[in-house]
């Protein structure tokens, strides 16, 4: 899986925020190996990435951005250890998840590790304010993946449901890592608000994409099976979809009745078969491109800087992935 080298711009600074990344989680002769074992799978690095884009808005100053870029990462990557438990994942970027490699019991301490480290670093910045708005986007995400739980098989859920989900195990967390470079810079209060909007809109567009993607995708493109969400009764946004339609309805109801009763342990083929000849997958796609607009139109309160041409891209790039 690869890392988001779209910009060359911020190349040398990103092999920089690499390094650290590597040196944060080393040192432990028990912690190491399993720590080290997702990072050095690869991964997009796109956290980090738009906290060193947020910097450029502000006086930017790596040794500060690097104190926030780690930090956003690693509670990403534990969010990933812990996740793939939950998700009983048994791949993510192309490898074997810590919980497959190892078990569930180091897999919790492993991504219990990772995120004292996260916190290890983030408070060597005097600043409460980023702690604060760190530590309130760190509970929303547990609330999020517990709302996920809570849901699996639920086939009853509405849309709004979803979105408040996936706001919160997903956009939460972009949203900071684009304000939190501005702020580390003491950059304009007004141009970390925007970024903050912008970041949220493209995490809400980068789950409903991540769920199509398990969808549609292939296992080279994504880095693991896909249906992996229909297998485990995650019900995500082209789905709900699928279940308003009349002719639909009745056997996708039937196919995640069965699903549900051989514990994802069977073909779920004919599911995704009935979710594609639905609406679902264009009508999917159609709100995320919302919000990759309303991200766009956030960008326009912020001064033209050459980042702002990086942070359409990205935004494009989104809906547009393929991994
Ligand atoms: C995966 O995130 C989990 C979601 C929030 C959808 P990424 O797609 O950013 O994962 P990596 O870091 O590139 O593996
Ligand atoms: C995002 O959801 C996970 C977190 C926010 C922790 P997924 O469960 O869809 O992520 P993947 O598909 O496993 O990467
Ligand atoms: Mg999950
Ligand atoms: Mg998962
Ligand atoms: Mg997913």
């Amino acid at each position: 899986m690869k890392r988001m080298d779209m910009f060359g711009l911020l190349k040398k600074d990103m092999d920089f925020i690499e390094r650290e990344l590597y040196r944060s989680i080393s040192g432990d002769d028990l912690l190491n190996e399993t720590s080290l074992h997702l990072l050095k799978a690869g991964g997009k690095r796109l956290r980090p990435v738009f906290v060193l884009m947020g910097g450029k808005f502000g006086e930017y100053d790596l040794e500060k951005l690097m104190r926030v870029a780690v930090p956003l990462e690693l509670i990403h990557m534990a969010s990933l250890v812990h996740d793939d438990v939950i998700d009983d994942a048994d791949t993510r970027r192309g490898q074997l998840t810590v919980k497959s490699k190892w078990d569930n019991k180091i897999a919790m301490y492993t991504g219990d590790f990772i995120y004292a480290k996260a916190l290890e670093i983030v408070t060597q910045l005097p600043n409460p304010e980023i702690h604060q708005i760190l530590s309130k986007a760190m509970v929303e995400m547990s609330i999020g993946e517990m709302e996920q739980i809570r849901d699996f098989f639920n086939t009853g859920q509405s849309v709004r449901r979803y979105m408040l989900r996936i706001r919160r195990k997903t956009a939460l967390l972009i949203a900071i890592s684009c304000q939190l470079g501005a702020v580390a810079v003491d950059a304009n209060p007004n141009f970390s608000r925007q970024l903050y909007r912008y970041g949220y809109n493209v995490g809400m567009a980068f789950q409903i994409q991540d769920d199509l993607l398990d969808l549609c995708g292939t296992e080279k493109q994504i880095g693991k099976p896909p249906g992996s969400d229909i297998r485990q009764g995650n019900i995500t946004l082209p789905v709900i979809f699928a279940l308003q339609e009349k002719e639909i309805r009745e056997p996708l109801l039937h196919e995640l009745t069965r699903i549900h009763e051989l514990n994802g342990q069977c073909d779920v083929s004919t599911a995704i078969s009935l979710i594609k000849a639905s609406s679902g997958i264009r009508r999917a796609e159609h709100l995320a491109t919302r919000y990759i607009n309303k991200a766009l139109d956030a960008l326009s309160e912020l001064p033209d800087y050459k980042t702002k041409r990086n942070l359409k891209d990205i935004a494009h790039f989104v809906t547009r992935r393929s991994y």
